[in-house]
Formats: C-alpha cells, structure tokens, sequence
C-alpha cells in the first residue's frame, strides 16, 4: 500500500478559544500555531479560525515521490488541478471544499501496549487484583488520530476524488448514502456521507482499550453534560468502540477503540449496510442530532448565502 496513514485533520471554527480548551480536555495536548499533538501521531490536529464549522484540510502520508506523478495524473483525468513540491501533492476536493494533501512521510510506528486482562468464563487472566479499567485515575490521552467523516453534497465526487485520485481504497458502503475509505491498515480513515450540505461530522481519537472509552467520555462529562451525543456502543463497521462527544463550535469527537485493520486487502470483502447495520451493532439507539446536527439548517443558510 503506498498511501499509509492519515497524518492530520484541520478544523476551521468561529470560537477558536473556547474549541482550543475543549480538545485540551479531550485529551490532546497544544502545540504551537494552532496544533495539537495525540501520544503516537505527533501534530494531528490544527484549529483555525473560520465563519462557520468546517473541515478545512486533511494530510495523508505515502511512501515515496514516484507515487505522487502517477497522483496528478489520476486527478487530472478527474479534472482536479493539483499544486504539486517535490515531496507533496494538494488539490482541493470541490463539492466538501476540503483540500487534501499527499505528502512523502514516515510511516507510524505505534509502540504496542499490553493487551488488557479481562476475566472471562474458564480463564482467569487477571489474579487477585482489581480490573486495570478501575484502577486507572491519569487522564485519558489518545494515542493517534484515526478518522474524520465529511459530509458531501456530491458523494460520487467525493468519493471519486479519494478514491480513483488520491489513492484511497474502499472497506465497506452505506448503503446509497456512504462510504468508509481507508489509507492505511484502519478500517477507515474517511467516512464520506451523503448530506444536504458539506460539512465536518466527526474525528475519531485512538485510546487503548474500552475502559478507555469510557473514562475519557465520562471525565468529559462531568460538569458538561451538553457534551454527550452518543455511546456507548461498538459500530458494525470497523467493529469498534466509540462513544461521541460534541465540541463547542459544533463539531463531534469521538474516542475509540478496537477497530478492525486490513493488513491483506485480498482477505476483506467489503459489505454493503443496510438499516441500523450502516450506525451501530449495539449501544443506546443514535439521537436524531447525531445523523442531522442542530446546527445544519444554519451551515446551509450560511453556505448559500456565502456562494
Ligand atoms: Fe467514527
């Protein structure tokens, strides 16, 4: 695979102060010029000032330099233009506004962290102790970003675009109304969602196990009730634990934990979901604010008053 990991995510919001604080407490920890950093991933995370809640720019890392010629070729079919250095390569994908940039970038070397002791029937794997998960009072930290979701007004675009021009491959559909696209070995790195306007639904923080989770949101919480949105629950796509919060501009975050990876691409057969499927295997049933925001009737008036 020659696109690995997905570096960063750029957010522009109105109330950069006050969305700065939030992600503090999410766990990320700031940087200068608007960055934070996650424990594993370095800089994932940049706030910048803008009229209205949106994803301004996504970075993707590739192996080499040879892949980002064959890049601009494939956008170009597309009809993309694409600003091209000698390790990089950006173009703007039209219908989220979002630009994306392919750059020649190391790859993520997470260090594993021990896999969590849980007892279950005939096996005793934690002795005479107290489960970790209780025991745990530092803050929860996450360890890299995983994903963003985007929705599109033009989802054959926007997939098309990441796809057949950056280099993305495909994990599974919603049926008619998304696709879960990958570049590295995470079940998705990018979810795009059909929408009546373009707009950031969510990034996705990695913690290390469920417990995790739930300790993160749970601090989030205490004295912030208005943060929830929803968990916790485990998604039938990418299998994993997520539990959803809302940041003070609008925007969803979400830590999870245990999601599937494609290692052999040969091996996954990608599905098409249908119903309940395409949100969550199991957890409370998602609020209606989670699939259309509170604030969308206002990103549209927004969006149309700006064009
Ligand atoms: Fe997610």
């Amino acid at each position: 695979m020659t696109l690995h990991r997905l570096t960063s995510v750029t957010m522009g919001v109105p109330n950069v102060a006050e969305t700065r604080a939030y992600y503090t407490d999410f766990g990320l920890r700031p940087d200068a010029d608007g960055w934070f950093t996650t424990q594993d991933g370095g800089r994932q995370l940049r706030i910048v000032s803008a009229a209205a809640r949106r994803l301004v720019e996504l970075h993707i890392a590739a192996d080499d330099e040879d892949d980002l010629g064959r890049v601009a070729g494939n956008l170009g079919r597309l009809g993309v233009p694409a600003e091209r250095t000698a390790t990089s390569l950006s173009a703007v994908e039209v219908a989220t506004g979002v630009r994306a940039t392919r750059e020649v970038a190391p790859r993520l070397d997470q260090p594993p962290i021990p896999a969590t002791a849980y007892n279950g029937p005939g096996r005793i794997e934690r002795q005479d102790h107290r489960a970790p998960g209780i025991l745990r009072t530092g803050q929860v930290l996450p360890r890299k970003l995983g994903h963003a979701v985007v929705g599109t007004t033009d989802l054959a675009a926007t997939t098309s675009f990441f796809i057949e021009g950056l280099g993305f491959k495909v994990s599974d559909y919603i049926k008619d109304v998304g696709a879960f696209l990958r570049c590295s070995t995470d079940h998705h790195n990018l979810l795009a969602l059909a929408a009546p306007v373009s707009f950031l639904h969510h990034t996705s923080w990695q913690v290390d196990d469920v417990d995790e989770v739930g300790r993160g949101a749970a601090a989030m919480l205490a004295g912030h009730p208005e943060r929830h949105i929803w968990g916790m629950g485990r998604h039938h796509a990418g299998s994993n634990f997520f539990w959803y919060l809302k940041d003070p501009a609008g925007n969803f975050s979400e830590y999870y934990s245990d999601m599937d990876c494609i290692v052999d691409d040969q091996l996954w057969t990608p599905e098409v979901l249908e119903g309940a499927r395409g949100l969550f295997s199991w957890g409370p049933p998602p609020p209606p604010s989670f699939l259309a925001p509170e604030d969308l009737a206002a990103l549209m008036t927004g969006s149309h008053s700006a064009a």
